[in-house]
């Protein structure tokens, strides 16, 4: 599909944005283990998510739709507990997943079943082995192409000891799919991580009942637990706040405000880099919903310069970053984004695809291997882009086209439903 953005005259109002993708995976995966009843408010209908809850019923799990409004369902998740899970029937479908994929094979390392796991061609690109070798070194049995490097995966449950492990990567799904695994095995689990990553799973099980500590780039867990369901409210998401943040910044009559984001300081990445470029942001607290701190946030209009986005940022603003490459394009002065080879291997290669489609768009960017340097103040020309099926990027590409002064078509544009369902009509109502 093909959608075609303006940038409106002005640009003010106000965005709730669906619940949070990762913190939705989790809420359903982390479920599994403890029998019982569990609800989840607020569960965003991204085909992420969707690909994870149709996991978790595989094995046995029954999900109920208590309520939906749009792309919002209120979910009553029953969970058997351990004993009463049985082994997929068919093959799981991960789809666009990485969080899907990578999650649930840690908790199946545990589960006395055999399961595939595959993926669509994107997924099948990623790289596994950065969960494949750890799980194995537990002592999993899972097997995939290329040695185990790529899906799809199978794996053949059955009892794992917990390790001591330096991940080679900050990467929150490596991290959690590891936990998983850790719950189940005999002994503890100690992982150390050169930055530290989203901690919605360490949050969540701890909630749980868990043992577990974390500390900066620090995570022990004890299993043994008795762990018990928990019921959240999953907060809005940043990744899906991002695009109207950007848009508040960089339109030049603009004003928008986004209520109800999870501010997880492991999350907020693109808060500070932003603010460092001399972005009017306003951070109101809400307070705490599901065990994470919420607030509602307001961007408006602001002249930015360039800066440098490297080092703990990257973890924190990953998804994101693709957005920071829009702002250096508006910024005076040079935007360098290192430290980031971790984009190369996400839905698309993100540093090639972003820096492709951006300069389409007449920005200056080079290309480095861990990141890309952005050369700002030209402006922006209008074209046709693609999104390449990655649903970060039609979101960037449609930011961009917000605050364009041509006329902006984003080829494959239905990619945003893997996050963010409904994001055209919100921008056409956003954008009149
Ligand atoms: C995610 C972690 C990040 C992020 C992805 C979601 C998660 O990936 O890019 O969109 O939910 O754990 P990595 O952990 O591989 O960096």
């Amino acid at each position: 599909m093909r959608e075609t953005v303006t940038a409106p005259v002005s640009l003010a109002g106000e965005i709730t944005p669906l619940g949070d993708k990762s913190i939705a995976h989790r809420a359903l995966l982390l479920n599994v283990l403890a029998e019982g009843t569990a609800r989840v408010e607020n569960f965003p209908r991204g085909r992420d998510t969707l690909a994870t809850l149709s996991s978790v019923q595989a094995l046995g799990v029954a999900v109920d739709e208590e309520s939906r409004l749009d792309y919002r369902s209120t979910f009553v998740v029953r969970s058997p507990g351990l004993g009463g899970l049985h082994e997929p029937a068919k093959v799981v479908d991960a789809r666009n997943s990485g969080t899907t994929l990578r999650l649930l094979i840690g908790l199946l390392a545990g589960l006395p079943f055999f399961t595939v796991v595959a993926g669509d061609r994107s997924l099948q690109r990623r790289p596994m082995g950065r969960i494949v070798q750890p799980l194995r070194l537990m002592g999993a049995n899972v097997w995939g192409r290329d040695g185990g490097e790529h899906a799809p995966l199978a794996i053949q449950g059955g009892s794992l000891h917990g390790i001591s492990y330096d991940l080679p990567v900050a990467s929150a799904q490596v991290k959690s799919s590891l936990l998983l695994a850790g719950v189940l095995a005999q002994g503890p689990t100690t992982l150390r991580e050169p930055l530290s990553s989203r901690d919605h799973t360490e949050r969540m099980l701890q909630a749980m009942g868990a043992h577990l500590r974390g500390e900066a780039g620090f995570i022990r867990l004890e299993p043994g637990a008795a762990l018990h369901s928990l019921s959240i409210a999953i907060p809005g998401d940043m990744s899906g706040a991002a695009p109207w943040l950007l848009a508040g910044v960089l339109h030049p009559h603009a004003r928008i405000t986004v209520r109800g984001v999870g501010v997880n300081p492991t999350r907020t990445g693109l808060l500070d880099a932003l603010r460092h470029m001399g972005a009017r942001l306003t951070v109101a607290s809400q307070g705490d919903q599901g065990g994470e701190p919420v607030a509602d946030i307001i961007a408006e209009s602001s002249q930015l310069h360039g800066v440098e986005i490297g080092g703990e940022l990257v973890p924190r603003a990953i998804d994101e970053l693709p957005l920071l490459a829009l702002a250096g394009a508006f910024a005076r002065g040079r935007t360098l984004i290192r430290d980031a080879a971790e984009l190369r291997v996400k839905e698309s290669d993100r540093v090639a695809t972003t820096s492709l489609e951006l300069s389409r768009l007449g920005v200056r960017i080079e290309e480095r291997p861990d990141g890309m340097v952005i050369y700002g103040g030209q402006g922006l020309r209008g074209g046709t882009v693609r999104s390449h099926g990655d649903h970060r990027l039609a979101l960037l590409l449609a930011t961009a086209g917000l605050v364009c002064q041509e006329s902006v078509a984003i080829e494959g544009s239905e990619a945003v439903d893997v996050s963010y369902p409904g994001f055209w009509s919100d921008l056409h109502r956003l954008a009149g």
